[in-house]
């Protein structure tokens, strides 16, 4: 099972809406693999709404990006049993993960994601929902802040013990956003809860942590049992790596790795997804080497993968 039979500490690509799809997700795996995927959170009510085909491109997976975990988010406990239901019965997804933690205004003025802090009922009553439909085929997990405007570890003890196999812990509260610096010292007293009352669940900490060995490091001083790496991957795509080459990688090497993501996104979606994604990777991959801005600029200003990739192209020859 996912999560308990890992070799610890168990390194995991973040979530990230926008970003880490399933073109992205391969990338990494081409460069240095986690030991755990996730998709970008899909919606359940959305998944049980007339508006599902748009929203299935969230799910789409390939060879590489395994394990793999389906991030759901929504309102409705129905909803999260029968998506539950379908994603552990099609044998595509190694686990379900529920999205607690999310600050974004849209999302919590609903009263979803890491709203569900205020709401722990319905945040019972989906987690129970949710492992009903998985129904032991795959573990449910959940990825969750450290309080709203304040830190309450009540809220962790809560999901403690909701019988989960694992829990990220995003150790800010919905307020702070990711403005101030990670609370670390949350983890300790995490790890002693989670001995008490839930010894089989995982804790999973995230939160600025940007290369593999600040998440070794991480996970040995605090106790957990893996570390989510977020944004440190736009910093370094092979940040997952024991020796990552991209410091001293050249022009056309980044540019080629920039190229290879661009095709893959063609290969998965053609011209079907907004490619205005696309160009939120120039930061990552145009950087550190002469005419990087203005090479970044100009990509700027096109609008189709063909059209990047003509450009990236004619900066390389
Ligand atoms: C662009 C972006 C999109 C994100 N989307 C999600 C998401 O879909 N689901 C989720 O649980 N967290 C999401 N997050 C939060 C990250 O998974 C992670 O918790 C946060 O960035 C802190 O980790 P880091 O400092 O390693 O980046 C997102 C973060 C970013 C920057």
């Amino acid at each position: 099972m996912l999560w308990s039979d890992l070799k610890k500490p168990i390194l995991v690509l973040a979530p990230m809406d926008d970003v880490t799809d399933a073109a992205f997700r391969q990338v990494v795996a081409e460069c240095a693999p986690p030991d755990i995927y996730f998709t970008e959170f899909v919606s359940v009510d959305g998944l049980s709404s007339p508006g599902r085909e748009a929203l299935k491109s969230k799910l789409v997976f390939g060879s590489l990006d395994k394990p793999l975990v389906a991030q759901l988010w929504g309102l409705q406990p129905a909803n999260y049993e029968s998506i539950a239901r379908e994603l552990a019965s099609s044998g595509n997804y190694a686990g379900i993960d529920i999205n607690m933690g999310c600050p974004a205004k849209a999302v919590i003025k609903n009263g979803a994601c890491s709203a569900l802090i205020n709401n722990r009922d319905l945040a019972g009553r989906i987690i129970q929902a949710t492992k009903k439909g998985a129904n032991g085929q795959v573990p449910v997990s959940v990825k969750c802040r450290i309080g709203f405007n304040a830190i309450d570890l009540s809220w962790i003890e809560f999901l403690l013990g909701q019988g989960i196999a694992a829990l990220t812990v995003h150790a800010r509260t919905t307020k702070e956003q990711s403005k101030v610096a990670n609370h670390w010292e949350v983890f300790r007293p995490i790890v002693q809860l989670r001995d008490e009352i839930a010894p089989t669940t995982a804790i999973i900490a995230n939160g600025d942590v940007l290369t593999r060995q600040q998440a070794l490091d991480v996970a040995s001083e605090h106790g957990v049992d893996g570390v989510m790496i977020g944004r440190g991957v736009f910093r370094d795509p092979y940040v997952f790596s024991a020796k990552s080459p991209w410091p001293s990688m050249a022009k056309a090497e980044k540019i080629g790795l920039y190229a290879r993501h661009i095709n893959l996104f063609l290969e998965k979606w053609g011209n079907n997804k907004n490619p205005a994604t696309l160009k939120r990777f120039a930061k990552v991959y145009v950087n550190g080497f002469s005419g990087a801005s203005e090479l970044r600029s100009d990509l700027m200003t096109l609008n189709s993968a063909q059209n990047l990739l003509e450009r990236l192209d004619e900066a390389v020859r």
